[in-house]
């Protein structure tokens, strides 16, 4: 097991600067997911920790030991893919120790380490089965156990869950959750869904067109995001962005969303934001959670007032309420008894203690 480090890492294909200049620090047994859009970088990144591609620029140690020239093989690290083939003639204990074999492990240590695997994936029933014989999760499940046996410093995971249907896909991040606890070895994951991604990680990596935006916890991202793709790209649904004007009115700072509403910011805020009132367009960041159906008694930093829903989602146990503000639609949360009605009137409610404040043109939360 390692921590892996990342200095300023550059690559460039050609003309395409796929990755461009990240750090990044991974701690031993830690288990740390990179998430973005398709084309920010991901992949490339697990490529050159695994040794699969040059760095163009920079640095990556494993260990403590800078791998740069490393080959792969050497690097003593363990990949599983999207695309996990296994060898359909060999059986799952011969897919499983196929590596062990090939580095003339002994026999009993092989089979020690392959039916701990099993033990830990819960595959010891389907040792002797070919691949064709098992489910696209069990499958997924062997090649992580092929991974496992090999005992490797880190573990890398490109998109591996992406081949399942939805279901399978919450079962198998569940079980790589259960395996990490058991085996602790440090993972770098690789997935666009940020759910999965909230999920698996004890930290997250938000790419964007080949750099870093941020990195931490899957809370801190969500309650603290530093720009407006963080607050956009994580959580579902999305964070609304209200643009309004920050400014001074009658001795109060107040979010002037239009001409019939203004949203007081509240005092624990208005510290912080007072320094950026008058400068143009702000956004209001505001996640839908935050939008609710007004009750009687409203809490401070908490504002009333009227929507007309365009559409609504009933969800169970939360129905979706999507509603204009000056011309963009926004979600809410509304709870499935508040007699939110498509065509309809509803008072709505915007919690401002949770308010997010973007700066357009940077892109950063204020
Ligand atoms: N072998 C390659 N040659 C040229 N460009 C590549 C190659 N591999 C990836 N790219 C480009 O690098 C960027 C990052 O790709 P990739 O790391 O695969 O993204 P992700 O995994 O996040 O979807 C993309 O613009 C992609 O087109
Ligand atoms: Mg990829």
């Amino acid at each position: 097991m390692a921590e892996v480090h990342i200095r300023k890492v550059v690559k460039k294909y050609d003309e395409v600067l796929a990755v461009r200049g990240i750090d990044l620090d991974i701690r031993d047994h830690e288990f740390v997911v990179l998430v973005g859009p398709s084309g920010c970088g991901k992949t490339t990144t697990l490529r050159m920790i695994a040794g699969l591609e040059d760095i163009t620029d920079g640095e990556i140690a494993i260990g403590g030991d800078v791998v740069n020239d490393v080959p792969p093989k050497d690097r003593d690290i363990a990949m599983v893919f999207q695309n996990y083939a296994l060898y359909p003639h060999m059986t799952v204990h011969e897919n499983m120790s196929f590596g062990l074999r090939l580095k003339k492990f002994p026999k009993d240590e092989i089979n020690r380490r392959v039916d701990e695997a099993a033990r830990i994936l819960d595959i010891k029933e389907l040792l002797d089965r070919k691949p064709k014989q098992l489910s696209g999760g069990q499958r997924q499940r062997v090649a992580m156990g092929r991974a496992i046996v090999r005992n490797p410093k880190v573990f890398l995971f490109d998109e591996p869950l992406s081949n399942l249907d939805a279901k399978l896909r919450v079962q198998m991040r569940i079980e790589i959750k259960k395996v990490h606890q058991k085996v602790r070895t440090t993972t770098v994951y690789v997935t666009h869904d940020q759910v999965e991604a909230m999920t698996l990680a004890d930290r997250v990596v938000v790419m964007n067109n080949g750099v870093i935006e941020q990195v931490g916890t899957p809370n801190d991202l969500y309650h603290h995001p530093k720009t407006r793709f963080v607050a956009g790209f994580i959580g579902s649904p999305a964070m609304n962005f209200i643009p309004c004007k920050l400014q001074d009115e009658a001795g109060e700072l107040k979010l002037r969303i239009n001409d019939g509403l203004a949203l007081p910011v509240p005092p624990a805020r208005a510290g912080k934001y007072v320094q950026h009132k008058g400068n143009g367009s702000v956004l209001l960041g505001l996640r839908p959670e935050h939008l609710t159906e007004a009750r009687a008694q409203l809490d401070p930093g908490v504002v009333a007032f009227d929507a007309n829903l365009d559409v609504t989602e009933p969800m169970g146990m939360e129905t979706l309420v999507y509603f204009p503000i000056n011309g963009e639609t926004v979600c809410g949360r509304v709870n499935p008894a508040a007699g939110a009605k498509e065509g309809a009137p509803l008072k709505m409610a915007a919690d401002l203690n949770n308010m997010h404040l973007i700066d357009p043109k940077s892109g950063l939360v204020l």
